[in-house]
């Protein structure tokens, strides 16, 4: 959470700064700001809102210079407002400090700045970074930073400008994101590599507890005592065009149109020519893979779901127990791992604060961790055992759509993969799924193309107060997925549940005319969900179906039908998941809500 950036170059560092934090925005839009060394000037502009405040604010000052800074803050410490926006700067207002993440000590260190006779102007944590620096610069601004970090305590990325360095920027990591982008001639740092995509495509991941000097002709990377330390440089391949709306008003509307290609990013090169599956990136041998005895699933919100997915595939086709757990309770309840148990952390982001720390404690337990990430080099990425990369492209929107159709893909690829090695499931079989997943792009963009009555069905509803989503089996995540969208984007009360428990209790939520999304593609348990959607239209529901083509089981008592193509039922969330996104967005879309940065929301959840 909170975007940040820092660019020391050639070319004129507002627009490079701001450029990044348009990319960054995802992250935070409480409030914006940067600073510019012009000059001699250090020029700070900050405001609260979202970026787009801050340039109209700024679009008649000049603000030149080839040194800058910026943020996109999250709050945390103080509310969103142009006083709490960062960059923070001291006293004589010669440095400038952007943050993301908690100075749990900070209370601390302002009583005895104040006593020190240092005046705050802020509510945040941050503030008393810049006022240390003020204190303790001699002319050396990186080991003033190296200092200053051995006395916070919490996470943080900080930048750190200073106007009597007029070719560096410092920053410094614990515990979340930092990238470095390597240019020529200009160097750049970021929450992610979209920070500088459009300048450079060559990134160094920074560790923990590592201070980072940024300079024209290069970067220097120290720990806190000093000492130089290596780091090893990758090549991004997202393109700048993929981190564009690409003519759609929006970015989730945009990756929902390239889910068909996320999964075929996902599931390409992973297929031997004997059509079988090669995954070294597990970095398990076979006889590893065999003495496997529980799996443990840990995600949060969507990329939850996607586990659960995984759940039912990897227990129907490895005959595994299967354990999915919300990463925030994970390891509070002192879970049963060890050795023998193949922990898989899924994260989009790779970010996610509570995914990271029970990543951690599974580790800590002996677990094998595979990390399902869409982020090349992010945390959960370096610090799992293996990584396999999701490869579903940048994900601008807040709400999750193409990286978690990546993920499920991701998941039915191990789920096989695993079948296959430890001979479960015999090589033909798993060749007959893999044959049935590489058609799911092409359905998947079947299901698209059909989105016209989804739309107008969006205009319907948009005055709903309250959503239902029903489903069985792999159906009844997807019911959680569509109701997790529903709330995020358009605000409207929304639960799912398995269909076979609404009677147990949630069937007293329906009146007449509550909206009821019931997903019945065809599956074994189809005779059941026509008997549920029968009870709840019953009770007054307008039910809207998901079904699969050809069926009429359920006709007689849906309201609406969205038709899907035929598939396995257990593939079946890669189809039922399109027509949910859709919906709920143009529900926002009709209730003229931003669809991209929904309120109180950010994209990588850095706190825990
Ligand atoms: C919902 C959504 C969130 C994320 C969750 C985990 O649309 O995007 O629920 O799925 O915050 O994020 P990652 O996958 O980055 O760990």
């Amino acid at each position: 959470m909170c975007g940040i950036v820092g660019y020391v170059g050639e070319q004129q560092a507002l627009e490079v700064v701001l450029g990044g934090l348009r990319r960054l925005e995802y992250r935070g839009y409480d409030s914006a700001g940067v600073a510019i060394l012009s000059g001699s000037d250090l020029l700070v502009e900050r405001k609260a809102g979202k970026l787009a405040n801050l340039e109209k604010a700024i679009s008649e000052k000049e603000l030149a210079g080839t040194l800058g800074i910026g943020h996109t803050r999250w709050a945390t410490h103080g509310p969103p407002t142009d006083r709490n926006a960062h960059p923070h700067q001291d006293c004589a207002g010669k440095v400038a400090v952007v943050h993301n993440g908690t100075i749990e000590n900070f209370e601390v260190l302002v009583r005895g700045l104040e006593e020190r006779g240092h005046a705050r102007r802020s509510d945040t944590d941050t503030e008393v970074v810049a006022h240390l620096v003020e204190e303790r610069y001699d002319g050396d601004l990186a080991a003033t930073v190296r200092s200053i970090c051995k006395d916070l305590e919490g996470s943080f990325v900080l930048v750190v400008a200073h106007q009597d360095e007029p070719d560096l920027v410092v920053a410094a990591r614990r515990n979340l994101p930092l990238v470095i982008g390597l240019g020529d001639g200009e160097n750049f740092v970021g929450s992610d590599v979209t920070a500088f995509i459009a300048h450079t495509r060559e990134a160094r991941a920074v560790d923990q507890d590592q201070v980072v000097e940024v300079r024209r002709s290069g970067v220097v990377v120290t720990d806190l005592g000093g000492t130089v330390v290596d780091g090893e440089t990758y090549h991004v391949d997202w393109d700048t065009a993929a981190a564009e709306k690409g003519g759609h008003e929006f970015f989730m509307l945009k990756e929902i149109e390239e889910q068909p290609a996320a999964v075929r990013e996902t599931l390409g090169g992973r297929m031997q020519e004997d059509g079988l599956l090669h995954l070294d990136e597990l970095s398990m041998s076979d006889d590893d893979i065999r003495q496997i005895e529980q799996v443990v699933i840990i995600a949060c919100g969507s990329s939850y779901h996607s586990g659960l997915v995984g759940k039912y595939a990897i227990e129907r086709w490895c005959r595994l127990p299967v354990q999915v757990e919300m990463a925030s309770e994970f390891r509070y309840r002192d879970p049963v791992v060890g050795r023998s148990t193949l922990v898989i952390a899924i994260s989009q982001s790779g970010e996610t604060a509570d995914t990271l720390e029970a990543l951690r404690h599974a580790r800590a337990q002996k677990a094998w961790v595979l990390a399902v990430t869409n982020t090349v080099g992010s945390t959960v990425s370096r610090e799992a055992d293996a990584v396999f990369y999701t490869r579903g492209g940048p994900e601008v929107a807040v709400a999750s759509t193409k990286a978690v159709m990546a993920q499920l893909a991701a998941v039915y690829v191990v789920g096989l993969y695993l079948a296959q090695v430890r001979g479960t499931r015999d090589t033909d079989e798993v060749r007959a799924h893999l044959a049935d997943l590489l058609e799911m792009p092409d359905l998947i963009q079947e299901v698209l193309d059909r989105m016209g009555p989804v739309r107008q069905l969006a205009r319907e509803l948009q005055d709903a107060e309250r959503v239902l989503f029903l489903g069985r089996h792999v159906g009844y995540p997807m019911a959680l997925e569509g109701a997790l969208k529903l709330k995020e984007l358009a605000y409207i009360s929304a639960e799912g549940f398995p269909a076979g428990e609404i009677k147990h209790g949630p069937i007293a939520l329906i009146e007449e005319g509550t909206p009821v999304v019931v997903l019945a593609p065809r599956h074994a348990l189809q005779a059941k969900l026509v008997n549920n959607v029968q009870e709840v239209r019953a009770r007054g529901a307008r039910t809207i179906v998901i079904a699969t083509d050809g069926d009429e089981s359920v006709t007689p008592y849906a309201d609406t039908v969205i038709r899907i193509p035929d598939t396995k039922s257990l593939l079946t969330p890669l189809l039922t998941i399109v027509p949910m996104q859709v919906l709920s967005a143009e529900i926002a879309r009709a209730r003229g809500l931003d669809v991209d940065q929904p309120r109180n929301l950010a994209k990588s959840v850095t706190v825990e």
